[in-house]
Formats: C-alpha cells, sequence, structure tokens
C-alpha cells in the first residue's frame, strides 16, 4: 500500500483556501495536518480552535492537528469539539505525556505522540500502547519549507521495528521537508504516513504532486 498523504494546509494559500482544500480532496488527500503554534514552544503562531472548527466544515478528510504549544493539555478539549480527528502532542512540551495522551483518548479521539530531531525513540517507549499515531519530526518545527534531516531515517527504522517486535499497529508519520525522494526514503524505513506542505502546495499542481508521493511509494 502507498504511502498516506497529509497535505498540511500552513503551506496552502490562505486566501484561496477552500480552493487549495478541494484541489488536495480530490487529488486523495487522506489527511489535512493542521499546525497549532503557540509563540513559545515554536516561535511562530499559528491557528486557533475556531479555524480547525471552519476547516471541518469545508472538508470530510480527517483532520490531523499537530499541537506544537507549551503544556497541550491546555488545548486537548478545545480542539477535539472542534473536529480534530487526531490530536499531536509533542513530547517535550509536557510534564505530563501520559496524561496528555489519555485526554486526547477520552475525548474519543485519535491520539499522538510527536517527538523533535533531538530526542530519541526510547524516551516514548512507555507511551506507545497507547497511541494511534507517532509523529518522528523530520525537521525542527516551528516553520515549513525547511530541509529534510537524513539522521531521522535511523529513528523511523528503530520505531518500526519496535512496532513489528511488540505488534502495534499504530501509524508512522513524518513531517518537514516532505518530496519525492525523501518521503520514498522515509516509506522504505517504515513511515506510513507523510505531512508534505510547501511540496504540495507548490501553486504549480497540488494534484500532481500528491499523486507522485502515491507513486514512489507504491508496492
Ligand atoms: C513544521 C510543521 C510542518 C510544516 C511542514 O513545523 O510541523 O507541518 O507544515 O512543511 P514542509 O512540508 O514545507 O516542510
Ligand atoms: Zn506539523
Amino acid at each position: 500500500m502507498s504511502i498516506k498523504v497529509a497535505p498540511s494546509v500552513l503551506a496552502a494559500d490562505y486566501m484561496n483556501l477552500q480552493r487549495d482544500v478541494e484541489l488536495a480532496e480530490q487529488a486523495g488527500a487522506d489527511l489535512f495536518h493542521v499546525d497549532i503554534m503557540d509563540g513559545m514552544f515554536v516561535p511562530s503562531i499559528a491557528y486557533g480552535p475556531g479555524w480547525v472548527k471552519g476547516l471541518n466544515e469545508i472538508t470530510d478528510v480527517p483532520l490531523d492537528v499537530h499541537l506544537m504549544v507549551e503544556q497541550p493539555e491546555r488545548f486537548v478539549e478545545e480542539f477535539a469539539d472542534a473536529g480534530a480527528d487526531i490530536i499531536g502532542v509533542q513530547y517535550e512540551a509536557t510534564q505530563h505525556i501520559h496524561r496528555a495522551l489519555q485526554m486526547i483518548k477520552n475525548k474519543g479521539v485519535k491520539a499522538e505522540v510527536v517527538i523533535n530531531p533531538g530526542t530519541a525513540v526510547e524516551l516514548i517507549e512507555p507511551v506507545l500502547d497507547m497511541v494511534d499515531q507517532v509523529l518522528i519530526m523530520t525537521v525542527n518545527p516551528g516553520f515549513g519549507g525547511q530541509k529534510f534531516l537524513p539522521s531521522t531515517l535511523k529513528k523511523i527504522e528503530q520505531l518500526a521495528a519496535i512496532k513489528r517486535e511488540q505488534g502495534y499497529d499504530f501509524d508512522i508519520e513524518i513531517d518537514g521537508g516532505a518530496n519525492d525522494e525523501t518521503t520514498k526514503l522515509a516509506f522504505d524505513a517504515g513511515a506510513t504516513v507523510a505531512v508534505a506542505g510547501s511540496y504540495v502546495f507548490d501553486k504549480v499542481d497540488p494534484a500532481a504532486k500528491i499523486a507522485r508521493l502515491k507513486e514512489v511509494t507504491a508496492d
């Protein structure tokens, strides 16, 4: 099976968001990736729950909400109520990763743990039995358009090995610098979902880009 593609709306044309969302939806986007940034955990600021609710109203594609915020527990319920289908919390942003994931599950939403490029896979082993998805950041979070860090491939392989050995069925997602080459490398290492922002929404042909990511990862 090809990799699932999650276009990142951070890179869409904000003034023509509905057009870009429809284009990506028709091209077979599996999820929409929504970056929430608080100006603290990461330097940028982006999107509140009201915005996510609006997005949810214009698409049937599930929303993959990536909380790049300090103490994400404070916002889990609001984003769940706004229509998030998956909520990701950064391991580094809370002293209570287990509790944060529990809160997400209690809202009936899929739970995801996220780790930065400098965070070891071993640190999240205690919560792997409770997640639906693990996001291995393939750039340092905060900005679109950065270069994929090849050192993250080993972490994907390591996580995929644990998944196999333990019989887990969570998805393994990558985020940052995804293009046809890096997505293929990540897929071969065990990734099952690719977030793609600037590669997809490059103002040329989002549909062709989504198709290309599926094509290079077809078995
Ligand atoms: C980075 C964000 C990403 C971003 C990816 O902090 O988490 O989701 O939108 O953008 P690209 O695909 O352009 O690297
Ligand atoms: Zn993201």
